[in-house]
């Protein structure tokens, strides 16, 4: 059996479903953030099925990414979560080393699978539910030079913003950090704990406090928008993370550009954080600013 930390997991995008990506990538254009990536059409992801129309930005940072896919949606499973969910976020990826032995690793430990291993022309990939639902998308590039472009670790903007993760709002958030643990090979870098609320944050083997923090956040619905939320999809992808160095400047830079108001700049009770809510453009799916953040690494290596 294959071992999870012998297939170098390694943090990627988060896909945002949306039906108007060249008017609403332009918010996030005006934020700061450029675009890697695009792609349509006979690239990247071909299949018999369709097209692709796939938008990738980043942000500041090095290597998380953001992703708009739109329709018509190459696949019948995608469709279907388009009607069921509309434009939310999707999926969040993952590069391995080895596709085929992930897939049967997950397969293994209790995800259920959503697409069955597909061997496209630039890289090898599927994608599955976690425990809870959520969709896992996993890759493997398989071309020799075909990449997703990343950006440099340069923070963005005069409020120096980058994206640097996404969080997920859990039905049982200890079990989902055991099993990101245990099967994804991610680990924990800090947990906020008080009451019945509990935020924990992870990352990658890569993961550097530095030029590569790329946070991915396990946590029970705390907020009103995300209790309504959960109750109306279950356990899902909840919200983009950016950090800015001037959280306040980066939240009068957001509202110019595009994004909305959830809730103004405030300190977080639990983590002491000051930290924002935005919607953004592709459907009003939340955003969370917080001032800058990076645990420190030998925290994940305590872990
Ligand atoms: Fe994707």
């Amino acid at each position: 059996m294959t071992n999870a930390r012998d297939l170098n997991y390694s943090l990627h995008h988060l896909c945002i479903y949306d039906d108007k990506p060249r008017d609403n990538m332009f918010p996030y254009l005006r934020w700061h953030h450029g675009i890697t990536n695009f792609f349509s059409g006979a690239v990247f992801h071909v299949t018999d099925e369709g097209h692709s129309d796939y938008t990738f930005m980043g942000c500041g940072g090095r290597a998380y990414q953001i992703q708009i896919e739109a329709p018509p949606f190459q696949f019948e499973y995608e469709r279907n979560w388009w009607r069921d969910h509309g434009r939310g976020y999707n999926h969040v990826c993952w590069v391995t080393s080895d596709a085929r032995a992930s897939m049967d690793h997950l397969l293994a430990n209790g995800a259920t699978e959503v697409m069955p291993f597909e061997e496209f022309p630039t890289y090898d990939g599927f994608v599955v539910h976690d425990p809870e639902g959520r969709w896992i998308e996993i890759m493997e590039y398989t071309d020799e030079n075909f990449r997703v472009q990343e950006f440099t670790h340069a923070p963005s903007g005069e409020c120096g913003l980058e994206i640097i993760g996404n969080a997920e709002i859990c039905g049982d958030v200890d079990a989902m950090v055991e099993w990101y643990e245990r099967v994804m090979d991610l680990r924990v870098l800090e947990v906020f704990e008080e009451g019945d609320d509990k935020v924990v944050v992870m990352s990658d083997r890569d993961y550097d406090p530095v030029a590569r923090r790329s946070l991915f956040i396990l946590q029970n619905a705390r907020e009103d928008f995300e209790k309504v939320h959960m109750a109306k999809h279950g356990p899902y992808i909840s919200s983009i993370i950016y950090q800015a160095k001037d959280v306040d400047r980066a939240w009068e830079d957001a509202l110019w550009a595009g994004m909305t108001e959830v809730r103004a700049p405030t300190t977080d009770p639990l983590t002491g954080l000051r930290v924002a809510y935005l919607a953004e453009p592709c459907g009003g799916n939340v955003i969370m600013l917080t001032e800058h953040y990076a645990p420190a690494a030998q925290l994940a290596a305590a872990a």
